[in-house]
């Protein structure tokens, strides 16, 4: 008989269906009559009650084995549930242990564990309730953005994992070498001898698929990128990560408020899909992670975004009833205290942010005519800060050079980005989402760390 997942039992299973499953226990209550058996496949966050007779052959041999966290098949019927809290549930006629689980060393007990603990025994976390609705929800959010770019004729394009330039040039970046490292071939001058690695070249994990993404855009018009992106930046935070993934839609023909339109229609769209699709999981974080989840959800569908420039972002933060740890001066990038004045307690929604002095943006983004201030946006969301980045990218070639040597890079090794300037150039623009942050705001976790099933953070790459 085909294995059933539990979520469509518990959605379309009717009384008197053979059913089997296949799961894990989560717990195990023994009566005189009978025992109940919750089981759990990662289909939905509800268990499926388990109902087994004494009359079943072993039933006493079983009892020992169905531990929290033994693996089990159940094969039964159906039948309408007497209790409370659930429709229907399996009476078991046969069973099978996979494997058992020794209650006195497994990890996960029928108690609330707090997540630092979690983070401890990565490989068995994804069983629990929140990090298993965490990652229905994380699935559910990659569905909605694929769903969203290619209702609009997006081209998903799959940028480099390994590069040979920094596109941020923030220089974040983690070196890939095939060099062995108790054996450094160096230059005379005493540097490191890249002709001799395995690129011939310094080579890194990218920061970011924009670069390349811009060459697809020049030939797709509406593309996007969703992949893995890597920053060695030392911040112990709880919403960065070394490792996370960037979505990364590039549009040809396009100008900062086509970008903001995209931006404020893309997390809408996705807000209303997880919704309809999580429901579930989405009222369980409600209940019990952050109760302002939904009401958050419903005022991301429902109103427009707020649209500030920095420099009247900056005269409002002057003009706060309040200390910052940070004064905020003209000049100086936004802080995460900000950040979140702006979009949780003044504005009380997303508020995207435009027009950042020139010194502190990256080299790509397009000049304004003031000279001093750059088409560059930033999506502020309550709780979590920036969630977007994005910009109108410069287009006009001896601008971008300036750019580019202004920030002590070098041309030459742009060559090829430049050349998109030489050959066909076209305003354009595009942004960049932090997946995780996403995930974050959707959910209301506290840290990034638990949404993301392997976190790679500072010291920490156990699992
Ligand atoms: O603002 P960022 O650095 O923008 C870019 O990389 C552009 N090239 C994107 C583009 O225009 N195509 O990063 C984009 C987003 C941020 O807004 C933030 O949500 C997320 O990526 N992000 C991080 N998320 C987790 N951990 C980190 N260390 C992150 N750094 C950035
Ligand atoms: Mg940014």
């Amino acid at each position: 008989m085909v294995t059933r997942r539990i979520a469509e039992i518990l959605r379309n299973g009717q009384p008197d269906e053979p059913a089997t499953i296949q799961g894990w226990v989560r717990t195990k209550r023994e009566l005189k009559e009978f025992t109940f058996v919750e089981v759990n496949d990662g289909s939905s966050m509800a268990n499926l009650q388990v109902v087994l007779n004494p009359d079943l052959p072993a039933y006493e041999e079983y009892l020992k084995k169905l531990n929290t966290g033994a693996s089990v098949e159940v094969i039964g019927s159906l039948v309408a549930s007497p209790a409370k809290g659930q429709r229907i549930e399996l009476t078991a006629s046969e069973i099978k242990v996979y494997g058992e689980a020794d209650p006195e060393t497994y990890p996960l007990q029928k108690k609330r564990h707090s997540f630092e603990f979690l983070r401890t025994i990565g490989h068995l976390r994804a069983r629990t309730n929140t990090l298993g609705a965490v990652f229905r929800v994380r699935n559910a959010c990659a569905t909605a953005i694929h769903e969203f770019f290619q209702e609009r004729g997006f081209l998903w394009v799959h940028t480099p994992i390994i590069t040979g330039s920094d596109c941020e040039g923030a220089g974040e970046m983690f070196s890939v070498t095939g060099l062995n490292l108790k054996q450094i071939p160096r230059t005379d001058q005493q540097e490191v001898d890249y002709s001799q690695d395995f690129f011939g070249k310094p080579a890194y994990l990218t920061v970011s698929g924009q670069l390349e993404a811009e060459v697809m855009a020049m030939a797709f018009s509406d593309v996007y990128t969703f992949g893995p992106t890597f920053r060695a930046e030392n911040s112990n935070t709880s919403r960065h990560l070394a490792e996370f993934w960037m979505v990364e839609p590039e549009m040809a023909f396009c100008d900062l408020e086509g970008n903001m339109d995209l931006a404020e229609a893309f997390l809408k769209h996705i807000f209303k899909s997880v919704l309809e699709n999580c429901p579930e999981d989405m009222e369980f974080f409600n209940q019990r992670i952050d109760n302002s989840v939904l009401a958050t959800a419903d005022n991301i569908i429902n109103n427009q975004f707020e649209r500030i420039t920095y420099t009247d972002a900056i005269a409002l933060l002057e003009k706060a009833d309040r200390q910052f740890e940070y004064p905020a001066t003209w000049g100086v990038d936004l802080q995460s205290e900000h950040e979140r004045y702006l979009a949780e307690e003044l504005f009380k929604k997303p508020t995207i942010v435009t027009d950042y002095p020139v010194g502190i943006k990256a080299f790509y983004m397009r000049l304004n005519d003031d000279e001093k201030t750059v088409r560059a946006m930033d999506v502020l969301a309550p709780k979590i800060g920036e969630i977007i980045g994005g910009s109108q990218r410069e287009e006009r070639l001896d601008i971008l050079e300036r750019r580019i040597q202004a920030q002590g890079m070098n041309p030459e090794e742009l060559w090829w980005y430049l050349d998109l300037r030489r050959y066909g150039t076209v305003p354009h623009a595009g942004f960049g989402l932090g997946f995780e942050r996403l995930v974050q705001f959707m959910t209301g976790m506290g840290n990034i760390r638990d949404v993301i099933p392997f976190p790679r953070a500072p010291l920490s790459i156990e699992f």
